[in-house]
């Protein structure tokens, strides 16, 4: 949990206290001091504890006295609940979400009883008015604001996940194909528009006019993230989701999904906005641009379909959306798909992880070790350097693209090749691969592992990465 490799590891240390966070180790002190001297000091509390490369994860202690020969002790269990604190935050989150949806669906759904009203009355109107121009064309103006309010009542049923649903198995590179067009002109000019789907596509179990409906969303969030032009990818592929993806995932089932993923290399998000883009109303964009139910909209859905919906977004260099929807289980019969641990393959060469996400890079490095090699692993590019200036015989590198703090993936791929000219290199990142080798940030050949992976994944382009190198 801690990361030391032994018991005899922990005992060296010769002081419990190093086992927490800095500034947490005087809490502990007096805690303890206090129990011993019998007084009333909480038995069960959370603490922030200190891993061995130094990373911070959520414990909870519970301690309390034991005798000890002649004496007293304390004895502490810890527990690691960093999982179970994030999946209570999004629990949060979706009754949040949840308490609004059920408040604006039911608004949505009479109102739109009441643009029925309307509408029928001022199409009855209109045809009445026919010989009359001045009247004529109020009549089709009420008519336009009503279903400009339609438009707008569907959005909000689509994210409360009360829009009607007619799922039917759908060939998402025919989709895309058809779409093409349309979203070349509500796009624009500025904007390059590439759609690509991966050979041999499942299909997907989803109603197909919401599903235009959401790629057209996200298609116009990404023109508007890219005001002096830009590239515009969307692209469908098969995925696979386990379980270690799916567990810290409210709603989301384990299994076969077909992904649409729409990128574009315009403004990004912050995480506050990220945070918050799912939510009814919530807009960035001055007052009569965005209405902020774009992505409601994408959200509701996704989660009706009983797929998903993910942001991955880099300040200044562009988002990429992915919605992952579920594969019709009409056309082929459910196949097996548990790769057995045994037919992964393994290794026992040694690797440098760079990974600046500190739950990212802890969870890679259980990977990597459970599957035999030795790992390194650092935080970013600058540290990184630092570690392949002084140590020599590294097998891999596997480093994140996108890093903060001067040194990104492809410029540490640079200066390894320098240092050691064999060392191969595998990039991973949120963003797919074409996405990023559109966007100029790796050149093409490179090897890359998009996240989320399942550990086979992982296992065979770790494998490949360096039996390339071995020819
Ligand atoms: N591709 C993107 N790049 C950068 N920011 C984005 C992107 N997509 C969404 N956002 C941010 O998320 C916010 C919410 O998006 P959403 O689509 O829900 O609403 P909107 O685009 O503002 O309005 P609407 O879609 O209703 O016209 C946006 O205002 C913007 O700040
Ligand atoms: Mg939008």
């Amino acid at each position: 949990m801690l990361g030391y490799s032994s018991e005899s590891e922990i005992i060296q240390l010769g002081d419990a206290k190093l086992l927490f966070a800095d500034d947490e180790r005087e809490r502990i002190s007096d805690y303890n001091a206090a129990r011993l001297r019998g007084e009333a000091v909480p038995s069960t509390y959370e603490i922030v504890g200190k891993t061995r490369d130094g990373s911070l994860i959520q414990l909870e202690n519970r301690a309390f006295t034991v005798r000890w020969g002649e004496g007293t002790a304390v004895c502490a269990m810890l527990s690691d609940v960093s999982a179970q604190k994030k999946l209570e935050a999004q629990l949060r989150q979706a009754q949040r979400l949840e308490a609004v949806g059920q408040l604006t669906g039911g608004i949505a759904h009479d109102f739109n009883n009441l643009l029925l009203v309307i509408l029928g009355n001022a199409e009855l109107l209109e045809e009445r008015l026919a010989d009359d121009n001045e009247l004529h064309n109020f009549a089709i103006s009420v008519q336009k604001a009503a279903l400009r309010g339609a438009d707008l009542t569907g959005r909000l049923l689509s994210f409360a996940r009360r829009q009607p649903l007619d799922p039917k198995a759908i060939d998402l590179s025919q989709t895309l194909k058809e779409m093409k067009e349309l979203l070349v002109r509500a796009i624009g000019e500025h904007v390059d528009v590439r759609t690509l789907s991966s050979p041999g596509l499942w299909l997907a179990e989803v109603d197909p006019s919401q599903l235009e409906n959401a790629i057209l969303n996200l298609a116009i969030n990404a023109r508007d993230a890219m005001p002096g032009g830009g590239v515009l990818t969307i692209e469908s592929s098969n995925v696979e989701l386990d379980s270690d993806y799916t567990k810290d995932k409210l709603e989301l089932l384990p299994g076969r999904y077909v992904l649409v993923a729409v990128s574009d290399t315009g403004v990004g998000m912050t995480s506050e906005t990220i945070a918050q883009a799912f939510e009814p109303f919530f807009t960035t964009k001055e007052v009569g641009k965005g209405s902020g139910l774009g992505l409601s909209m994408v959200y509701g859905f996704a989660k009706q379909s009983r797929g998903h919906v993910a942001i991955y977004s880099e300040l200044g260099k562009g988002t990429t959306v992915k919605l992952y929807l579920p594969k019709s289980s009409r056309t082929a019969a459910l196949e097996q798909h548990v790769v057995p641990y045994e037919s992964v393959p393994k290794g026992s060469e040694k690797i440098l992880v760079v990974e600046d996400d500190d739950e990212v890079r802890s969870h890679v490095e259980g990977q990597l070790k459970s599957l035999g090699y030795e790992v390194v692993s650092v935080a970013n590019g600058i540290e990184a350097t630092e570690v392949l200036k002084n140590t020599a015989d590294f097998d891999l590198l596997f480093t994140d693209v996108v890093m903060p703090k001067g040194v990104n993936g492809p410029a540490l791929a640079e200066i390894a090749r320098r240092l050691y000219p064999d060392l191969p290199v595998l990039f991973t990142s949120g963003y797919t691969e074409n996405a990023i080798i559109h966007h100029g940030q790796l050149d093409k050949g490179t090897l890359l592992l998009a996240k989320p992976y399942r550990r086979v994944d992982l296992a065979e382009k770790v494998r490949a990465a360096m039996d390339r190198r071995n020819g």
